[in-house]
């Protein structure tokens, strides 16, 4: 089966009702990171940090799936099909997706201050001060912040660097390590990029451009590449 790999971005999940951060509208133009995204932000001001979390794991419990997520699960009838997504909502795998490895963490899951090792899946949307894990210690969220290593990139990497066709949804490919892993797939690998603001890479040879919207582009690419049409 050739593989396919998949890499996500907050694009995705726009026509879900989830925000993108750097279009116009988007979550960084309502907060600083550095106020809510850093570790540093973390130690100054635990609950604006919970909060901002908070707010967006009650988000993610009311939107769905949408035509983008749903297709990319189509591609696995005739594809080994690999989802790397830098988002942390859980829509591909609701949608149905089997392989999904999510690069900048999970909103649904929160881990140990103490022993990062100690990962769990909160309950209801809600983590609050003085939620500690086993050993005693706070638990924050499960989320690769600024600043710190993306534990997954060398995994992700080798993926990319074994595609047989790459795929790119819905990310201004603004934040590396992720947005790099383009540059891993082998010379001469098909690459398609579906955002309504895609622009040409001038270093990815055999890049096909979809300028459209997840919900309508992911769909005709996924026809495209199973036969349909
Ligand atoms: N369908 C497809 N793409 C869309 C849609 C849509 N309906 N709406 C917007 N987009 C595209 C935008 O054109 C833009 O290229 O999604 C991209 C969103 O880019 P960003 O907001 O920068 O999101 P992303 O690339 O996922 O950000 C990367 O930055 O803040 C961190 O950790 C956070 O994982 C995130 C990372």
């Amino acid at each position: 089966m050739k593989k396919i790999v998949v890499l996500t971005g907050a694009g995705i999940s726009a026509e879900s009702g989830i925000s993108t951060f750097r279009d116009s509208g988007g979550l960084w133009e309502q907060h600083r990171i550095e106020d809510v995204a850093t570790f540093e932000a973390w130690h100054r001001n635990q609950q604006l940090v919970l909060d901002f979390y908070n707010q967006r794991r009650k988000r993610l419990s009311e939107v769905n799936p949408n035509a983008g997520h749903l297709a990319l699960v189509e591609l696995e009838k005739k594809y080994h099909v690999q989802i790397i997504t830098q988002n942390v909502d859980d829509l591909h795998e609701r949608a149905g997706s089997t392989h999904v490895m999510h690069l900048h963490g999970e909103l649904k899951k929160v881990r140990s201050t103490l022993d990062s090792s100690l990962v769990y899946t909160l309950d209801g949307w809600e983590l609050k001060k003085g939620d500690l894990c086993e050993k005693g210690s706070q638990l924050r969220p499960h989320i690769v912040w600024f600043g710190e290593a993306v534990p997954l990139i060398e995994p992700a990497a080798e993926l990319a660097s074994d595609a047989d066709v790459f795929i790119v949804i819905g990310t201004s490919l603004n934040v590396y390590p992720a947005a790099g892993l383009i540059y891993n797939v082998k010379p001469g690998t098909p690459v398609y990029l579906v955002d309504p603001q895609a622009e040409m890479l001038p270093d990815v040879k055999n890049l096909t451009i979809f300028r459209e919207t997840a919900g309508k582009g992911v769909p005709k690419l996924v026809n495209q590449l199973l036969g349909n049409e």
